[in-house]
Order: C-alpha cells, then structure tokens, then sequence
C-alpha cells in the first residue's frame, strides 16, 4: 500500500479502512512516512473528518503505540478526569481529594500548561518538593493506600500522539474533532482507569468556541469510550470568563485549599460538587446526584477532603506546611489593587485576555522552555453580573516585576460594563453520556 494513495484517499472524503489507520500511525511512528505526507494526511483529515469508526480505530492505533497502564491489581474502580484546559482551572487540585475523602480512587496524570492555559502540574509545583514523576509501581502503591496520586504522563504512553501533536501545532491542523478526540482519548485510556470524567470547556478560553463543537467534540470522545467499554461521561462548561477567582500557580493552589475548606468562590465549588457527583456515580459510590452532593460536602465540611490533599502531598513529598498554612506558599514581591475606572454591571470578564495577562506576568509559558514563576498572576475581586462602582477594586495583580508596558490598558479592557442588570451565566451547560 503506497502512503499517496490513503492521503489520496482521505482527500476524496473516502473514509480510511482498520488496515488503512494501522498503516498510517505504526508507518509514523516508527519513522519510515515522512513528516511532508503525514502532514497532507492530517489536513486531509482536518478538511473532511472522520467518521465514528475511524476515529475509534484511530485511538486504538495510537493508544497501542507504546505502553499501556494496567491498575487491575488495585481493588475498587479507578476513576479519572480530564479538562480540556481553560484559564484559573484549578479543578484537579480540589475535586481530586473530595472524591477520594468519599472513598473512590483517583488515578490522575497530568500535563503542564502552554500559552493562556495553565496546567495542573506546574500548579503542585508550586508546593515546594512536590514530586510529579514517580514509578509504575509507586503510582499504583499511592493510590491503593492513600486513594489519590496526581503525577506526570510516563515517557512511554502514546508515543504516536506525541510526534502527531508535535507536528499538528506547526501544520495548522490541531483543530479536528476526530484529532483532539483521538489524543485526548488514547492518552486517557493508557492511563488504565475504568471511568472518566471529561470535563469539555467552550468559550473563549477554550479549545472549543461554541456550545454546540464542545457537545460534538465530547460525544466523539464518549463514543470512543463506547468502543473501549468505558464508563465515559462529559460535563460541557463555560470557559468565557475564568473559574473561580484566581489565576496563576501558587493563588490556585491557595484557592483550591480555600475551596477545601469551604471557603472557596462559589462558581469553582459548584463545578467541583458536579464533577465529584458524576465521579461518585460513575465509581457506585451512590445512586444518585443528591446522595452524592451530600457525601462530597461532608468531606468538605468534617475535613475529610483537606486532609486527602494534605495526604497526597506527604506522599509526593511535598511540604505539607504549606498545605496546613497557605500563606507559605511562593509569594510575590508585590500587590496592586487595580480600581475600577467605570460604573456599572459587569457584562463579561474575558478568559482569553486575562490568561494571557497572567502569562505575560510570568504565570504561563509562550513557549515550552519558558520557566513559571509560581507567586505570580490575578485574584479577580469582581465577576460577571456583579455590580460595581467607580474605584472599586476589580482585581489583585501579585507581580515580581513592573508591569509590562499596556498590560493596565489591556486588563481594564478584559472587563464589559453595562447599565443594566446582567443574569449571570450557567457554568455548566450540559451532561452528556
Ligand atoms: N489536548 C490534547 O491532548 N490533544 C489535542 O489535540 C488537543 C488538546
């Protein structure tokens, strides 16, 4: 089989055959296409997609690509989550140890965050001696004794999506349903857990622009969960403004403890008490969402939940004082109140540019090799639908350095006023299974 002729193939909306997919990714994988033809075939595939068997195949190409993560040998269903990233996304850190203060395990392998995203593991980061990286064996000793480890991907998990992702980000075609579907999924799968919670942003912040690409992108993930006999289920969230409060490493790690303690912003909490019920649900735990809502805040009110975090972090080798009193945590040199120049409602707080700001603060990474600093980034003081007056204070910028020239200008243009009142948005728009 000539390589131009699937390329040919997929260019006439053909749909590829089992052998046709096999072909293209263990050929890849293993160096003998070139870069040159793998690229024509992925805009091929971005031009004229792929349909719900192709994708499955796809993924099971990828997922076998390289190893595969088997947590049979621990007792109890396994359960993960996956956020296909946003900006102020602290998810992980709070909801993780609530599910597992109600008794399910959480097997957790996260990435690190590029451009306005931030990422989970440059957040735990930001407890000092945290350990990301740690054997198969340990990994699964962790979760089995304390219920919940967050580490980072093992070198050897889906080889096929690293090049693919490597090649996609400088060939314009990362945005494919079937694409992201298939690396989402088979790097999830490789992590060996029964059930997963995805939780799919749309909005500006988000990979997804509209409602309507994050429901079709979560459904082709679900039906690749379908494939694999997975218990596969996706929340589909606004990532318009940011979540919660805080943005940047060390406040997100505060906030989550805050959100541990019951203290947290209202919106993250309620995204946290809805993920955390379908995670109970999917792992039995409970029968339904209000025995679940019950259970979870339980654990938040008697401590059970603060204590998971403070357990996993004993466990990664963290610095647990910084768990048991935030303000240890990595501070910045200095905090300015940035007042509101305006009076009005609040019509829209934007994601895209605050994450970007915070970046720009040294919170996020331009480019891969870009070295965080954890004290860095924004405490929003006023969100969408709230009412503010002139010279209120919108916002905490905790800096190390004098703001970059515009960066004021561009903040206070982040925020929409209007006069009359605004009705805030739902967070979550909609479950699907
Ligand atoms: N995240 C991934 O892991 N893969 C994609 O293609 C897009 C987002």
């Amino acid at each position: 089989m000539r390589f131009v002729d699937i390329i040919e193939k997929k260019k006439e909306n053909h749909p590829l055959s089992k052998g046709e997919i096999h072909e293209f990714i263990t050929s890849y994988v293993q160096d003998k296409i070139p870069d040159y033809q793998v690229s024509a075939l992925l805009m091929a595939i971005c031009f004229n997609g792929m349909n719900e068997q192709e994708t499955a195949w796809l993924t099971e190409e990828m997922l076998y690509s390289g190893e595969v993560m088997d947590l049979s040998d621990i007792a109890g269903i396994k359960c993960d989550k996956h956020s296909t990233g946003g900006v102020g996304d602290k998810t992980s850190l709070a909801l993780a140890p609530m599910v597992a203060a109600c008794g399910v395990k959480i097997a957790k392998m996260s990435g690190r965050g590029l451009g306005h995203t931030g990422g989970t593991l440059d957040k735990v980061e930001s407890i000092k001696g945290f350990q990301i990286n740690m054997d198969m064996e340990s990994f699964k000793h962790q979760i089995d004794s304390i219920g919940l480890a967050i580490v980072g991907q093992s070198g050897n998990l889906v080889p096929a999506d690293k090049k693919l992702y490597a090649l996609r980000d400088v060939t314009a075609t990362v945005n494919s349903i079937p694409l992201i579907a298939s690396s989402i999924m088979s790097k999830k799968l490789a992590c060996g857990a029964d059930t997963i919670l995805l939780d799919v942003k749309f909005g500006e912040g988000a990979f997804m622009q509209t409602k309507e690409d994050a429901e079709k992108l979560a459904k082709t993930m679900i039906s690749i969960g379908k494939h694999f006999h997975k218990d596969v289920r996706a929340m589909i969230s606004n990532m318009n403004e940011p979540l919660g409060n805080a943005i940047g490493n060390a406040l997100e790690v505060k906030e989550a403890i805050a959100t541990l303690k019951g203290e947290g912003p209202k919106d993250f909490y309620e995204l946290c008490l809805k993920a955390g019920s379908i995670m109970l649900m999917q792992a039995k735990k409970v029968e339904n969402e209000t025995e679940a809502r019950t259970m979870l805040e339980t654990a938040v009110h008697n401590g059970s939940a603060l204590q998971k975090l403070i357990d996993m972090v004993e466990a990664q080798h963290g610095d647990i004082q910084m768990i048991k009193h935030p303000e240890t945590l990595p501070q910045a040199k200095e905090v300015l109140e940035i007042k509101s120049r305006e009076e009005g409602y609040v019509e829209a707080v934007h994601a895209l540019s605050l994450g970007t700001l915070a970046m720009q603060l040294g919170a996020g990474r331009q480019v891969k090799e870009d070295i965080i600093d954890p004290s860095v980034g924004i405490v929003l003081q006023k969100k969408d639908g709230d009412y503010v007056k002139k010279g209120d204070i919108l916002a905490y910028v905790h800096i190390n350095h004098t703001l970059p020239p515009h960066w004021l200008d561009d903040f206070y243009a982040s925020y929409h006023f209007t006069k009359t009142p605004v009705e805030k948005h739902d967070l979550i728009y909609k479950v699907i299974k």
